[in-house]
């Protein structure tokens, strides 16, 4: 059976993946913890404790076939105040960490978590082809984790590392990640406690909301295509855009409740995401992805599995 190493594998990508491929690969997820759970992962998945940016913690997993890199400074308010220099150190030292540990272990393809927070206010839909000019810190890392990926791709042209633009991801085992959790995820506890969602503005921005499911589809594709995808950057998400409003009557549907939103005037003054949504049409032509879980469906499914005991900490002052 193929290997793969997960770094960031308690996180909540990194556990899904996980959990959904421990039948068809010898899976190893590695996390410090820092956001991630243990219990999000099933009890078959072998776990090591450990730091991406530490080689003798890499060395634990043993020889493997893919890397995914998943671990990192996950969100832009990681990198705010206190946490700048630190948020930096850990999004880059890790990642070239990785690459260099693949590298020298003979490990041929890297997949690594990029970001549509690159894409700012683009114009619609969002295309890998569109100029992109980083509009916070955690964006501009993500921006070079493409820049290294090219250049060490030219360098060492036996190593694909392939990026994938996530949009807003959602679903379950995010409880650990407390105030950086999707807006679906902090909507979804504070309307189990009956507590007013706050909306900034009049909830008529937009995200394209993918369910993690079909991320760990899109990944999986790319660890299984035979054609080499040398440094290339694929957006992952849905091509649909789902207002801020809508999630609240979604949620509510599926709870059978009638909790109203508080709107408030947005605090984030500068560079606030007023829409986004993905032009998907250059991964399902390369990897053959499709999305297939329905919006409503996943949210129904996130309440279905409420584990309000092992979040984190959560406020509705968070980023939106
Ligand atoms: N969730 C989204 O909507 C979204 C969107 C775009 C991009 N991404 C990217 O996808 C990746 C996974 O995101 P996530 O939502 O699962 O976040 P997450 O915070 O749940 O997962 C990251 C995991 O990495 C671990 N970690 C951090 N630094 C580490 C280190 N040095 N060594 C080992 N483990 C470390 C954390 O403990 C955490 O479990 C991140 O790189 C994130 O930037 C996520």
């Amino acid at each position: 059976m193929k290997k793969i190493l997960v770094t960031g594998g308690a996180g909540f990508i990194g556990s899904n993946f996980c959990n959904i491929n421990k039948t068809g690969y010898e899976v190893t997820a590695l996390d410090n913890l820092f956001l991630g759970d243990e219990r999000n992962l099933d009890s078959d998945v072998k776990f090591i404790k450990g730091d991406a940016c530490k080689t003798e913690d890499l060395d634990k997993a043993g020889l493997v076939d893919f890397v995914v890199h998943l671990a990192g400074t996950s969100s832009a308010p990681m990198f705010m105040g206190d946490q700048f220099t630190w948020g930096y150190v850990n999004a880059i030292q890790s990642f070239c960490t990785v690459l260099e540990w693949a590298r020298k272990n003979g490990t041929k393809k890297v997949l690594y978590a990029s970001t549509s927070s690159l894409y700012g206010n683009n114009p619609l839909p969002l295309v890998e082809t569109q100029e992109v000019t980083p509009i916070n810190h955690y964006a501009v890392s993500k921006r070079v984790y493409e820049y290294i990926s090219r250049c060490y791709n030219k360098v060492y042209p036996q190593m694909e590392i392939i990026g994938f633009r996530f949009m807003s991801v959602y679903g379950p085992n995010e409880e650990a990640k407390g105030k950086y959790a999707n807006l679906i995820s902090q909507f979804c506890w504070d309307i189990a406690r009956d507590l007013s969602p706050i909306i900034y503005g009049d909830g008529t921005q937009t995200r394209d909301f993918t369910n993690v499911k079909d991320v760990v589809a899109g990944l999986t594709l790319a660890i299984e295509k035979e054609k080499k995808l040398g440094a290339d950057v694929f957006n992952i998400g849905t091509g649909r855009a789902t207002t801020v409003n809508e999630i609240v009557d979604a949620l509510n549907k599926a709870f059978g409740k009638t909790v109203k939103p508080t709107h408030i005037v947005n605090p984030v003054k500068e560079d606030y995401v007023l829409g986004q949504y993905a032009d998907i049409g250059k991964i399902t032509e390369v990897l053959g992805y499709k999305p297939t879980v329905k919006l409503e469906d996943g949210i129904a499914e996130q309440v279905k599995n409420l584990r309000m005991e092992r979040i984190r900490e959560t406020s509705s002052d968070s980023f939106r």
